[in-house]
């Protein structure tokens, strides 16, 4: 996999899975374009990424706010006006029972995971559109398939599910217009989210696990390369797995 050039943005990339995936773009020539709220977490990632003589720039972006998306994609393109490949991994987690969830907490989950996807697709799918040519990636969960029960709970799986439509969708709509939209669903991968998942409960499940371990971040930026890649030119709307083996049936 080759990424010359390429134009690529990621959300969420200050640690675990998109400090993986803007790492990963990085090193095989891609010009990243970070968008995240944590200040200082994600300039070292743009220092470490300049150390190992690759190209990055953090924006700060609240993915959830569509003014603060545009003031950003209005920055990254007057820099190189195209995007190449678009990765919307930004996310949280929600592990309370459904009865203790509160209006905010529902809004807050479903605003990064799921609004995130829109507002930046808003703006880049119709210049890919324009192009005929563009790669998206979202990150959804295995969460999203089986309705949460592993850490997210049931709003975080509604919330992924939601990006799987929106994947789907896109892939539809962006097909005759040569942009291929997939998604990736990790399974609980060695992450700061993965630490709420601790105790008994952790070890349970890791035993019910086909590969009995969690899954680790270059595992899943890996899946989101290829998928970005030419040697994913035929494939879109696909709901990728990388999740050790848990959906397995
Ligand atoms: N770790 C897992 O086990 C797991 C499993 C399935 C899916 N996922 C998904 O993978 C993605 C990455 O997860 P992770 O484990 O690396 O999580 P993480 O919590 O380690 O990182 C999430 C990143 O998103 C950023 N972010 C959060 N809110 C934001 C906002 N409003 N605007 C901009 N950036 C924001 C954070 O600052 C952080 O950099 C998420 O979408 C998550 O739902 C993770």
């Amino acid at each position: 996999m080759n990424f010359e050039n390429k134009v690529v943005v990621v959300t969420g990339g200050s640690q675990g899975i998109g400090k993986a995936i803007c790492k990963g773009f990085a090193g095989k020539g891609a010009k990243v374009s970070i968008l995240d709220i944590k200040e200082e977490e994600t300039q070292k990632v743009v220092d470490e990424i300049k150390k190992d003589g690759g190209t990055a720039k953090f924006y700060k972006t609240n993915v959830m706010d569509s003014s603060s998306v545009k003031e950003t994609f209005g920055k990254i393109l007057k820099e190189f006006e195209y995007i190449d490949i678009l990765v919307n991994n930004a996310g949280i987690v929600n592990t309370k029972p459904y009865e203790d969830v509160t209006e905010s907490e529902y809004d807050l989950v479903m605003g990064v995971n799921l609004k995130s996807v829109f507002n930046t697709t808003k703006i880049v799918f119709p210049l890919m559109k324009k192009r005929r040519s563009g790669k998206i990636v979202n990150i959804a969960s295995v969460a999203g398939k089986r309705g949460g029960g592993i850490l997210g709970n049931t709003i975080y799986a509604a919330s992924k599910a939601g990006v799987i439509g929106l994947t789907k969708g896109l892939a539809r709509e962006g097909g005759p217009y040569g942009i291929n939209v997939n998604a990736v669903c990790p399974g609980p991968t060695e992450t700061p989210m993965l630490k709420e998942f601790k105790g008994e409960r952790r070890n349970n499940f890791l035993n019910t696990i086909p590969l009995r371990k969690f899954g680790k971040p270059e595992g899943v930026a890996n899946m989101v390369m290829f998928l970005a890649s030419d040697l994913a030119e035929f494939i879109t709307g696909e709901i990728s797995d990388v999740d050790e083996g848990i959906m397995m049936d």
